[in-house]
């Protein structure tokens, strides 16, 4: 390949649809045999490293999370160079200490989803492949996202569980309660199967997942406001090159 090195991929989700501060920008369309991915791989530097983002959803959010082909966006990926991605997510917040605009690190996940496609071993001929999925982040990127937090200030919550829901609509409050019964701490529509497709692909993978609201029926409010959303978003979004740019000072 004629790519230069990756050093780390990013996958922006709502309210992240281009990667700011990256430095002379290239675009790769990349052809995959699943398909398009969301969108074209923009390559760049960022903190004096090459970082290549893709926006999860396209760059002007066409794809709701059940039609994102998240086999095609790692295959991508992984097709340019990249070997650790941070997956960039909204999320709901179940937990009391999880309300909008705190950051978490998840580190574990229940899938909820259904009818995605959730392995590269189902074209004819492929390789049957049975990954370890009992620990589905990476350790060592999760720790590098958190530690680069710490040092530059922004409050990161470590650990929780990430459920990740069908969509695109949010949740009845029942269906929140039998989450948090689960053990379920977050909710977001994206966070599968794009971590067990990375697993597959061998790359190291961690979330980054952004509170936007308090999921059905945990906060004080009835309704849950798609404004209100966006604008918790948008507050939260800022810190994540802040955040990404200290992890590649290492
Ligand atoms: N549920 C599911 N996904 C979400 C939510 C939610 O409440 N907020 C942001 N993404």
């Amino acid at each position: 390949m004629s790519h230069p090195h990756i050093d780390l991929a990013v996958i922006g989700g709502s309210g992240l649809y281009n990667f700011p501060g990256l430095q002379n920008a290239t675009r790769h369309a990349v052809d995959t045999p699943y398909g398009p991915a969301s969108g074209e791989v923009v390559q760049g530097d960022f903190a004096g490293r090459t970082v290549a983002f893709l926006a999860r959803h396209g760059e002007s959010h066409s794809l709701p999370p059940h039609r994102v082909n998240y086999r095609a966006n790692l295959w991508a990926l992984h097709h340019l160079g990249a070997r650790r991605v941070v997956g960039v997510n909204a999320v709901g917040g179940i937990r009391d200490d999880m309300g909008p605009r705190v950051i978490v690190v998840p580190d574990q996940l229940i899938d909820y989803t259904h009818g995605r496609f959730t392995s590269f071993c189902d074209v004819d001929g492929a390789e049957v492949k049975h990954i370890d999925f009992s620990e589905p982040y990476t350790a060592s990127l999760r720790g590098e996202l958190l530690a680069a937090a710490a040092r530059v200030g922004v409050p990161a919550i470590d650990g929780g569980c990430y459920g990740a829901t069908q969509g695109p609509r949010l949740e009845t409050r029942a269906e929140i309660s039998r989450m948090k019964r689960d053990g379920c701490d977050l909710v977001g529509m994206t966070g599968m199967p794009e971590a067990c497709l990375a697993r597959e692909l061998e790359l190291d993978y961690a979330c980054l997942a952004l509170v936007a609201n308090f999921a059905a029926g945990c906060g004080d409010e009835a309704e849950i406001s798609i404004e209100e959303i966006f604008a918790h978003l948008a507050a939260a979004t800022a810190n994540v090159p802040v955040i990404i740019g200290e992890l590649l000072k290492r």
